[in-house]
């Protein structure tokens, strides 16, 4: 084989490599809906200290340690009010049985009464988008 030849082959298949590392990246994320959440929503550490200013006051990422609010630990992919070993879920919240992933999350914690009337969490939401995105990965990260 001439050196050109060679010089060839080896661009070529350096391109299929790059191809077939380009599809399976998008397979792993289509495929596997925890990946895509952690990967293209939010930043889970700066998540951390959202939830901390934000939520602390009334919930934990501890199981089965409740607040005024329940304990968030898992509640990614959960249905709403179904917390085990929380007695104050309002009805409102039981009824609405939405399941807690990134749309429906996103709307409740940017003003909860906009995603389920008369629910009873008292909080004001939180407007910025970013910090929500970031919020919610992180919160995706604890089960
Ligand atoms: C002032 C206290 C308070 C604050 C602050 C608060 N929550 Fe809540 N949260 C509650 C209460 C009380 C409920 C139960 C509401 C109901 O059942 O109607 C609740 C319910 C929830 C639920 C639904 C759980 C279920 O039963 O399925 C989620 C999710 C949630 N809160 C997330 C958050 C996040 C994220 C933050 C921070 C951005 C936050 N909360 C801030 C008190 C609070």
């Amino acid at each position: 084989m001439s050196v050109l030849h060679r010089l060839r082959l080896f661009f070529v298949l350096l391109g299929s490599g790059f191809l077939i590392l380009g599809q399976s990246t998008f397979a792993v994320e289509d495929s596997n809906p925890a990946l895509l959440t952690m990967s293209s929503i939010g930043d889970a550490k700066i998540g951390r200290t959202i939830f901390d200013k934000e939520c602390s006051k009334c919930h934990t990422t501890i199981q089965n340690q409740h607040k005024k609010g329940a304990s968030l630990y898992g509640i990614f992919g959960k249905k709403s009010g179904q917390i085990v070993g929380y007695e104050k879920t309002s009805q409102e919240m039981k009824e609405a049985a939405i399941i807690w992933n990134t749309k429906n999350l996103d709307l409740f914690i940017e003003r909860p009464s906009q995603l389920i009337k008369d629910q009873k969490m008292k909080y004001k939401g939180i407007s910025d988008q970013k910090s929500r995105k970031d919020l919610i990965a992180y919160l995706a990260s604890i089960k």
